[in-house]
């Protein structure tokens, strides 16, 4: 994992951004502030304050507070961006801004591969809502996507690698063809939290499922839109005020303070994560690994291009001859691996996926059963040691 030069290592910066400062009597930590109401002084103190929306001034508790921003500085500094907007889960970070970007007769384009909950979103609320969707291959080039780009494409979303099947999407080019069009760029960049430059690489909106990584327990729910310009954050902002958009202050300082040990967890993971895959890519029973940090792997050469690092959530192909249902009895005989959705906490996690996955744009179709893996912070021996009768389980489950 390496630095971005031009500014401070990135683990100085976990450390000295969204800081308390001098304003709470020289502890180092913001304070978790709570509160709806907030009193002025005189009525003058109303409508000046009142004036300044959207700046970091105390209006009313729906506004946020030291609390939110103090993160809010923090992720649009992981991120290269300069403002950022936290919401209450990671899905409401994508929802918010598919909210803010579009209106009734425009079309957004979406990748297949792209997170489960989204594609409801937009064929489900969006669909309502008069904008229309179609989902794209998420591994085509500049090209063909400005082939599908009508005169009413106004966003182009954008998750890489896809979070359950792994294809990575060449985001420069997309970008490019985007913008020549006039149309938004907006990235589910939660895979890449700070490994994958949003802002550096033509994305105009990016989305952080902060439950994951940047939480990093697996005890908050908390999501992030960040953008890069004003015009975009005036848009973004309007958006998701005016959905009464919020989080909680508790979750807010909770999520500030998984974020001073990002940089050594992301990267103890990143490390374990390769390993268990390697380990996993030279067993017979499995017939591919989908990991793009992984020379040889589908993606890489992207990765290489433009990630500085990887996380700790990959799939498993498994051989053909496997049913899903064996994969299903391995991830039960598990006992370090959990079977869980999330990902990106301490804890190491496995969820079969094969049935559970919707594409509609002939994408992927893979021989075997697929399984996806998160690994934590135990030893990567254990974890070996676990999936080793895991996958003994998986050879003799006889339906
Ligand atoms: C890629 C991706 N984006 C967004 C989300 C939504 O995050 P949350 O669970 O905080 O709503 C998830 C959750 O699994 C995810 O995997």
């Amino acid at each position: 994992m390496t630095d971005h030069p031009e500014k401070h290592g990135f683990r100085t910066r976990l450390s000295h951004a969204g800081r308390a400062g001098k304003r709470v009597h020289g502890f180092v930590n913001p304070p978790l502030l709570r509160g709806s109401t907030v009193l002025y002084p005189t009525m003058k103190d109303r409508v000046a304050l009142a004036a300044q929306r959207g700046a970091h001034v105390l209006t009313y508790g729906l506004g946020g507070s030291e609390t939110h921003w103090a993160l809010a500085d923090m992720i649009a500094e992981i991120e290269g961006g300069s403002h950022s907007f936290i919401v209450g889960s990671g899905l409401a970070a994508v929802t918010v801004p598919l909210l803010a970007f579009l209106k009734a007769g425009d079309h957004c384009l979406m990748p297949d591969s792209v997170y489960g909950p989204a594609r409801n979103f937009a064929t489900g609320m969006l669909a309502r809502f008069g904008v229309e969707t179609s989902f794209y291959r998420p591994e085509i080039g500049e090209a063909e996507l400005a082939s599908l780009l009508r005169p009413n494409t106004t966003v182009v979303y954008t998750e890489s690698p896809g979070s359950h099947t792994f294809e990575m999407q060449d985001i420069p080019a997309l970008a490019r063809a985007a913008h020549a069009h006039g149309a938004k760029v907006l990235m589910d960049n939660t895979w890449g939290l700070h490994v994958f430059q949003p802002f550096a690489h033509g994305v105009d909106v990016s989305i952080q499922a902060l439950t994951k990584y940047a939480g990093g327990h697996s005890d908050l729910l908390i999501g992030s839109v960040t953008v890069a310009d004003e015009a975009d954050w005036k848009r973004l902002h309007a958006g998701a005020a005016g959905l009464g958009q919020y989080a909680s202050p508790d979750d807010c300082w909770l999520c500030l303070r998984g974020l001073r040990t990002l940089a050594v967890r992301l990267e103890a993971q990143m490390r374990a994560g390769i390993a268990v895959a390697e380990w996993l890519r030279d067993r017979d029973e499995v017939a591919e690994v989908l990991h793009p940090a992984l020379p040889g792997a589908r993606g890489h050469e992207i990765w290489k291009r433009d990630f500085t690092g990887a996380c700790s959530l990959f799939g498993v192909v498994f051989q053909p001859e496997f049913a899903p249902e064996a994969t299903h009895a391995m991830a039960e005989a598990l006992e370090l691996f959990g079977i869980g959705a999330s990902w990106g906490g301490y804890e190491s996690l496995v969820l079969p996926t094969t049935g559970f996955i919707t594409r509609t744009a002939g994408g992927e179709d893979f021989p075997g059963p697929l399984m996806r893996v998160h690994v934590g912070l135990e030893n990567v021996a254990d974890l070996i040691a676990d999936l080793e009768q895991g996958l003994a389980v998986l050879r003799g489950w006889r339906g």
